[in-house]
């Protein structure tokens, strides 16, 4: 039995101070031991928001890494940067990164490596654009994007990964996938999680489904058989996040 992971991704919101008033808030609403709960807050707060959190069921992790260990990359954070404050876990290729930062599946692919050679679990994001599921191609996009990002990663380490979908049409719209539409793409996720492993492996993995959750969609959604909790914007900032946190209650 696959345990919940429920994350909140708070983008470019929250100041240092903001953070630790938020965590502080959020800190009672969101303690439900019976599944995992992350905040993936930017690198800045990742310090202040852990001592924040210092107690509770929360795991502070971040929205971004490099996929070198050092050097000269101006403006990056490394994963030794990551693992040295106790994160644990790290967004890889959202599709806001994607979009504006050039992100590619062949940077993801690296970021992801170079997660688990830090003991970093990466959060791996996919989805498809409104025009790819309008044109027909979904599964076959998120595919192609699975495949690439789990190159020359073994079965032992995909176990532990975090799979995010998130159509890009879902994303900060209100306009959240179906239910069917969101378990649809889980399960081929798993499958080709399974073509690429096995079955033992694609049992193990968690996905997420991710685009406007909400308190009143989360319930719904994280019933599905493939879909083990959310990767959550806009609703993880506020009070609501704590409701979908506790879907099952
Ligand atoms: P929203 O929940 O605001 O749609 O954002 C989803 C998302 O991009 C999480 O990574």
């Amino acid at each position: 039995m696959r345990r919940k992971i429920i994350a909140g991704n708070w983008k470019m919101n929250m100041t240092p101070s903001e953070a630790v008033q938020l965590v502080n808030e959020l800190k009672p609403l969101v303690a439900n031991e019976e599944v995992d709960v992350v905040f993936c807050v930017p690198a800045i707060d990742i310090i202040p928001a852990m001592e924040a959190a210092k107690g509770s069921n929360i795991n502070i992790g971040a929205e971004n890494m490099y996929f070198e260990d050092k050097g000269a990359f101006t403006g990056e954070i490394s994963p030794a940067m990551l693992t040295d404050v106790g994160v644990k876990y790290v967004v890889i290729g959202h599709s806001e990164r994607r979009e504006y930062f050039a992100e590619t599946d062949e940077t993801v692919n690296k970021k992801v490596k170079k997660a688990f050679e830090y003991g970093i679990t990466p959060i791996i994001c996919c989805g498809e654009s409104l025009a790819q599921r309008e044109q027909g191609v979904t599964i076959d996009f998120i595919r192609q994007q699975i495949k690439i990002a789990f190159l020359d990663v073994t079965a032992e380490q995909a176990k532990k990964a975090v799979i995010a979908y998130e159509p890009i049409w879902a994303i900060g719209t209100g306009k959240v996938a179906t239910t069917e539409q969101a378990q649809e793409v889980c399960k081929a996720i798993r499958e080709c999680i399974a073509e690429i492993y096995d079955d033992a492996t694609a049992e193990e993995i968690r996905i997420q489904y991710g685009g406007s959750v909400s308190a009143s969609s989360a319930p719904e959604l994280f019933a599905q058989p493939d879909i083990d909790g959310g990767l959550v914007g806009g609703a993880s900032l506020k009070p609501d996040f704590g409701s979908i946190v506790n879907y099952n209650k």
